[in-house]
């Protein structure tokens, strides 16, 4: 029974320190696994070539980030598990991420940038927080971590999700329509799925209040970029703030790198930190080897 991990060596140095100090029985081999078969755990952010073939009794791939989009889950053995990261640091570092760029579009930051490029000392009128409504697409892990969060700022907030939720002081709908017409500040912190794949379209945009605005930190893949400048140009968005393009890298010359209504981030609004994603992946194998599921396994079906 072996653990295959493959992230950079940085990452694995600080797992094999782990793996050492807790599982120490189990080898730990980063890289390459000198026994194919013997590997039982895999830690990526893809899926090895030839997998279903090279690690007949491989168990679980533990995702090194919170998505597992980037997995062609129908393709994996069904006997092969899915487990995403769910260690806390992501989650601190999107509340971080999310507080500023909701802070950034309530206080129309992307316009005083813009000002400043142009030499133009052009105040507007501030809106307080209690008239702002924020709704948050998504109230699992990082939804409802961003939602605490935004809480102390007095916002009115909302969360919208498949499956009804109870989440202290915010409105959470399964309505999508009365969700968007109440939605001033738009977040999406949605996995990407065959369902969520360019839902932040026209139709979308058209649904929500004119002059709002958008922060999107879940999949480039799930915004229409197109409708994004096309909604930038109606006024019926009036700024934005994308920690995710499609693709990524942005090329050069493309249309985001300049437009002044939207800031652009290169996907770092939370960065999984080594030391408690392995003790989040340590636990998992725990949990298999004592015959518990761990936390964070993916339901396959429904895609995250
Ligand atoms: P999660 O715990 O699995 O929560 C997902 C939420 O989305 C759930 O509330 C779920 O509804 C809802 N949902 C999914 N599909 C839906 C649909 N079709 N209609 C309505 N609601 C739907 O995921 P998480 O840990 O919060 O992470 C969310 C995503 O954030 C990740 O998948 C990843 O893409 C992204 N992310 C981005 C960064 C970054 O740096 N930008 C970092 C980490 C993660 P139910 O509650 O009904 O299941
Ligand atoms: C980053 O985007 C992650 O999925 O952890």
């Amino acid at each position: 029974m072996a653990v295959l991990f493959l992230s950079t060596p940085e990452r694995g140095a600080v797992f094999r320190d782990l793996f050492a100090r807790d599982l120490p029985d189990m080898p730990f081999h980063v890289g390459q696994a000198p026994d194919p078969e013997a590997v039982r755990y895999i830690v990526a952010w893809t899926a090895p070539e030839g997998l279903a073939r090279d690690y007949p009794n491989l168990r679980l791939i533990f995702s090194t980030g919170a998505g597992v989009d980037q997995f062609d889950l129908p393709a994996l053995p069904p006997r092969v598990g899915v487990v995403r990261m769910l260690e806390p640091g992501i989650a601190r570092q999107m509340r971080e991420y999310a507080v500023m760029a909701t802070l950034a579009m309530h206080r129309d930051l992307p316009a005083y940038l813009d000002s400043q490029r142009r030499e133009a000392w052009t105040p507007r009128a501030n809106t307080p927080a209690a008239e702002r409504r924020v709704g948050v697409m998504g109230l699992g892990n990082l939804g409802q971590t961003v939602l605490a969060g935004l809480r102390p700022f007095g916002f009115d907030l909302a969360g919208w999700s498949r499956s009804p939720r109870g989440v202290e002081g915010v409105t959470c709908l399964t309505d999508l329509d009365a969700f968007l017409a109440r939605t001033d500040i738009l977040l999406c912190l949605l996995p990407l799925t065959a369902e969520t794949e360019g839902m932040l379209n026209a139709d979308l945009f058209d649904r929500l209040p004119m002059g709002a605005r958008l922060v999107h930190l879940g999949r480039g893949r799930q915004l229409d970029h197109g409708a994004l400048r096309a909604a930038l140009d109606t006024g019926r968005i009036a700024q934005a703030m994308l920690d995710v393009t499609d693709p990524e890298p942005l090329p050069p010359g493309h249309w985001l790198w300049r437009d002044p209504r939207v800031i652009v981030t290169p996907h770092i609004a939370s960065q999984t930190v080594a030391r408690e994603g392995a003790l989040h992946v340590l636990a998992g194998i725990q949990a298999d080897l004592r015959g518990d599921s761990p936390a964070g396994l993916v339901d396959r079906a429904r895609g995250y």
